[in-house]
């Protein structure tokens, strides 16, 4: 079911989550909107200091709850976000992958952004490449975006080998307008991709 069926579903029978269906898929992952469901194992992964290393803090119960919130309201009002991820063999939840409008101000913003974030046990199995790479093919193909932009915090080097793993080019490093100028997570790299015809 695409993605303005289900916010057509929601908006007729006036509730604020879609139904649990995939929008589209990649050969071992599942990518839908959020679920209230979602919230105890998207907290679990928000509290984990090894997930949230390159963040200025972990998250507690109620802010992850407020994200999960957050990210189903940008799909409603957006038709993107970062979607939900599930594996496909067993239907379990490993984090997020996909698509937000940046809320940041900077001189590349208003822009698409791809982002990622998985649970540790799913890491290092190529997942976020994979996911990525059938993001970006959804984000061009069937949302028509002309260019998508990625960042992180320069010490992050698993995110940034994500970003060249699935084809994106550095642009530059510029400095994150909601971090402190003395914080090592400060100075952030940015990359795009453009579409291609
Ligand atoms: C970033 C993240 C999504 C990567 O997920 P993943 O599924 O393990 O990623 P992949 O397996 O597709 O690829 C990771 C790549 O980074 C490489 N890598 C891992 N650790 C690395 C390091 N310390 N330095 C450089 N590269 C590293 C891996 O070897 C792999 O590249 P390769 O295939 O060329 O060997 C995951 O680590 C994560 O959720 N991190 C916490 C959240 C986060 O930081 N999100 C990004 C915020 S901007």
């Amino acid at each position: 079911m695409n993605w303005e069926l289900q916010i057509s579903i929601c908006k007729y029978k006036k509730t604020k989550y879609t139904l649990k269906q995939y929008l589209f898929q990649s050969e071992r992952l599942g990518f839908r909107n959020w679920q209230e469901a979602d919230k105890v194992a998207f907290s679990k992964m928000n509290a984990d200091p090894a997930v949230m290393e390159y963040f200025p803090t972990t998250k507690t119960k109620e802010e992850s709850d407020k994200l999960v919130d957050r990210l189903n309201d940008h799909f409603l009002e957006k038709g993107l976000t970062f979607y939900a991820v599930d594996q496909l063999k067993n239907g379990e939840f490993v984090g997020f992958i996909g698509l937000i409008h940046s809320a940041m101000e900077t001189d590349f913003t208003p822009c698409v952004e791809i982002g990622w974030r998985l649970k540790k046990a799913a890491w290092g199995k190529g997942y976020a490449t994979e996911g990525a790479i059938r993001c970006l093919e959804y984000g061009f193909n069937d949302l028509d975006l002309k260019e998508i932009y990625s960042f992180t915090p320069l010490p992050n080097k698993r995110s940034e080998r994500v970003m060249q793993k699935i084809g994106m080019t550095k642009i530059k490093e510029f400095g994150h307008p909601w971090i402190d100028a003395k914080d090592p997570l400060f100075i952030h790299v940015l990359y795009r991709k453009e579409k291609t015809k």
